[in-house]
């Protein structure tokens, strides 16, 4: 126990990252970074954790922006609920960061994962993170067989990083796991050779390396197929803000009919008046975490007595990039002439 976690934070503090939200001790720009870090990446979540500190330095300017600035800013980050409970939780603070493990997990979309980073790393208190750094390291290091997707398993995992938390340090325990999960115990072609940690790893010993962490089910996909029409009317188009309870809140997007099957009939759309949209961008195969939606743009050009039903509203080409879209929409918006 005190050997791994002693080899754990002799390891980090050779090798740790420099990143711009570590060793600064401020819960509001750990939070940012942690919300930020859910979505993407370290190498691409750095760009949008500096814009997000740059526009937004302090709890208040979150709060005093507009919901779609905040969306905005997070544009291509995906998981826009994510962008949503951030400005609310801000709202929710009255300029002030909760000092408290109970008022930060209280906080909108903060759960016992982002408590636990926040509260370690800038108020050194004893909760370790668990996440899939955590499953990957843990399993292999002490053959560790309980399938992480399972209640059992997330119980059995949360105590074991529990048990080795570092408490005269748990900030630093909880990030060198993290980097020590994406530099060396990496899911592919983890770095055994230069492991400090080989000698008494479980899985490098017993050639369970690949197969551990276990898993039981894999998510089930399902598969969605949205035909966008670009309506060409002079300097204008038409676009709508997407509603709750899918993908995309709050988001917005070109006139749309999703389909079950991959082809389309548009004879059904009335304001289209029986004239036929061309096909100017085939289908794009977009990968969400459980959905794959086949998205293909049509454009049509329309006189100008035209309107399109609410909830879709007209808006001049030229102000197209004020709007926040999905990733998706901002690569069929590429292909369209305008
Ligand atoms: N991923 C999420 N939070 C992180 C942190 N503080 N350091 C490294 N990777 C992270």
């Amino acid at each position: 126990m005190k050997a791994f976690s002693t080899t754990l934070l002799k390891w980090y503090d050779k090798n740790k990252r420099t990143l711009p939200w570590r060793d600064i001790g401020d819960p509001y720009k750990i939070w940012l970074s942690e919300i930020i870090l859910q979505q993407t990446r370290v190498s691409q979540g750095t760009d949008y954790y500096l814009k997000f500190v740059r526009r937004f330095p302090s709890p208040l300017s979150l709060a005093q922006a507009s919901e779609d600035e905040v969306l905005k800013l997070w544009q291509g980050l995906g998981y826009y609920s994510r962008a949503r409970n951030l400005h609310a939780a801000a709202k929710s603070m009255n300029g002030k960061f909760p000092t408290t493990y109970e008022g930060v997990r209280a906080l909108k979309g903060v759960g016992d994962y982002t408590a636990a980073a926040i509260c370690s790393m800038a108020y050194q208190m004893p909760y370790a993170v668990v996440d899939g750094n955590v499953f990957r390291v843990l399993s292999r290091v002490f053959g560790i067989e309980t399938p992480i997707d399972t209640v059992p398993g997330k119980k059995k995992f949360t105590q074991k990083a529990q048990d080795l938390l570092d408490k005269k340090r748990p900030g630093d325990f909880n990030q060198a796991m993290m980097d020590f999960g994406a530099m060396v115990c990496t899911p592919q072609t983890p770095q055994c050779l230069l492991c400090p940690l080989a000698k008494k790893c479980y899985a490098f010993q017993n050639n369970r390396v690949n197969g551990l962490p276990v898993k039981t089910q894999k998510t089930k996909i399902s598969t969605r197929y949205f035909h966008y029409i670009y309506v060409k009317q002079g300097k204008y188009t038409w676009l709508r803000k997407r509603g709750a309870g899918d993908v995309w809140q709050h988001l917005y997007e070109l006139p749309l009919l999703e389909t079950a099957v991959e082809t389309v009939d548009f004879s059904s759309v009335k304001w289209l008046k029986n004239k036929k949209p061309h096909l100017i961008c085939k289908p794009i195969k977009h990968v969400l975490s459980h959905r794959v939606i086949f998205a293909d743009l049509y454009q049509i050009i329309l006189p100008p007595s035209i309107k399109l039903p609410v909830p879709y509203f007209r808006i001049s080409v030229s102000d197209l990039s004020q709007y926040a879209v999905s990733r998706l929409m901002q690569k069929l918006l590429e292909k369209v002439n305008h």
